[in-house]
This record gives structure tokens, C-alpha cells and sequence, in this order.
């Protein structure tokens, strides 16, 4: 049977080559993001989500579940939200900053959650960037949400009671090894989301990689 793999956060940057990288080695891919798609076939699921909501992403793997016959073997969560501070990082709405959270944060933990309790083998994957470990005043609410989430990542790496299943939380940088903002290269992701994937070790769970 093949293996399943999901994306949250289905766009041209990331989600897109993600997608056809798992799909051309032989993965079923299920993807998920706001806007609805078409073009659902044998080995492609496309499911319309709005991943403010953590309370989503039960009914997103029941959909797989029942589609396929079951859970994914690899999670990638790619989307992340964004609401700039530019001039003070305590400006932020109260509302916006929760939904920021929401998706960068609860949402991703509480697809990693379910995903373990329905595949002990699964590997998860999150589009990081250097925000878990550098301050930026202008992107304060995303930072802490990438800061939250690299952290319980970490704690499900280090758990041995969770193997085989194993946590990334990945973070592309400059070829010169600077937080990149612009700049992002799908297919790097790609390759390095599929590697990790096939890897069955738990490696060191904060990758940094240049591309
Ligand atoms: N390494 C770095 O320095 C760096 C730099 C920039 C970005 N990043 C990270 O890269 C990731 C993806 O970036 P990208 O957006 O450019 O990639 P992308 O793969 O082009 O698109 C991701 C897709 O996620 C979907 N999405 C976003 N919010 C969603 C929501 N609330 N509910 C459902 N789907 C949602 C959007 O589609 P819909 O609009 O159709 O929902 C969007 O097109 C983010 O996590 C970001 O933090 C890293």
C-alpha cells in the first residue's frame, strides 16, 4: 500500500513542489488550504481548511482516513501567518495575534497530535524559519509562534517514548547562512522534506540548511 503524505498550506512556494516531490516517489498526497482545488485524483486529495481554526484538523485526517484507509505516514505543515508589528511589537491586534498563533502554533501541534496518535511511525515536518531563535520587533507575533512550536517539536524529538515517529522543525537559510525573509526554494525544501521522511532516526530536530 502506498504511503500517504499531507500538506497544510498547499501554495507555489513550498506547498506545490512539496507535493509533486512525495507524489513522484510514489506517495498519495492529500493537501489542505483555503483555496479550493479541482484537480483531485487517485493519488492527489485536495480538502479547503482554514487553519485559524486548531479544531479543523481532526475532520481533515478523518477525510484522509476514510479517502485512503489510512493515516498519513508524513505531515508537513507549511502554512504560517504573518502580522507585522513594523513600528511597535506590542501593536498587534489582540484577535489577529490569536489567529497568527492559532496557525503557526496550536494548529500545527494539534496536527502532530493526531497524526501520532493515529501513526506512531509518522514523521512530521514544519516550514521553520530563523524566528524560533532571532528577535525581530517587526515580526514579533510570528516569531512567537515559530519560537513555541520549535520548542514542543524539540520536546517530541527528545521524548523516546514517541519512536519511531520523529520531528523536524526545518529553517532555510541564505547560501551565506542568513534568515532568509525572500528568497525561499521549494524544491530544497522538498528534497530535504523527503529525506528526513525516509529516514527512520530521529535526527537533531532544528534543521538549518542553505539554499
Ligand atoms: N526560511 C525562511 O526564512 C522563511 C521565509 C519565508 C517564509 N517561511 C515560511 O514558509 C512557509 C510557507 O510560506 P509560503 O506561504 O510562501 O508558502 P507556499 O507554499 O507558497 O504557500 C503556503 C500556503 O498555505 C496556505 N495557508 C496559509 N494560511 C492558511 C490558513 N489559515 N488556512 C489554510 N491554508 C493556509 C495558503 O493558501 P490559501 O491562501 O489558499 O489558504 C498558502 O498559499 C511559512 O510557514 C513561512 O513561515 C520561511
Amino acid at each position: 500500500m502506498s504511503k500517504i503524505a499531507i500538506i497544510f498550506g498547499l501554495g507555489p512556494r513550498i506547498g506545490q513542489p512539496a507535493a509533486t516531490k512525495f507524489h513522484n516517489a510514489g506517495y498519495k498526497v492529500a493537501t489542505v488550504a483555503r483555496t479550493p482545488r479541482t484537480s483531485s485524483t487517485d493519488d492527489f486529495l485536495h480538502l479547503t481548511a482554514d487553519l485559524n481554526d486548531p479544531s479543523t484538523v481532526k475532520a481533515i485526517f478523518d477525510k484522509v482516513e476514510s479517502h485512503w484507509g489510512k493515516s498519513p505516514d508524513v505531515v508537513i505543515y507549511n502554512a504560517g501567518a504573518l502580522i507585522p508589528t513594523p513600528t511597535n511589537p506590542l501593536s498587534a491586534k489582540m484577535d489577529d495575534f490569536v489567529k497568527s498563533f492559532n496557525v503557526n502554533t496550536f494548529t500545527p501541534y494539534s496536527a502532530a497530535s493526531i497524526a501520532y496518535e493515529r501513526n506512531h511511525a509518522v514523521t512530521f515536518l514544519l516550514t521553520g524559519n530563523a524566528f524560533n531563535t532571532l528577535v525581530n520587533p517587526r515580526f514579533t507575533t510570528q516569531g512567537v509562534g515559530k519560537s513555541a512550536t520549535a520548542h514542543w517539536i524539540q520536546a517530541a524529538a527528545i521524548a523516546e517514548g514517541l519512536r519511531p515517529a520523529r520531528f523536524y522543525y526545518c529553517d532555510q537559510r541564505t547560501p551565506e547562512g542568513e534568515p532568509c525573509y525572500t528568497g525561499l526554494k521549494g524544491d530544497a525544501h522538498a528534497d530535504l522534506f523527503l529525506k528526513l521522511a525516509e529516514d527512520p532516526e530521529q535526527g537533531e530536530p532544528i534543521v538549518v540548511f542553505r539554499a
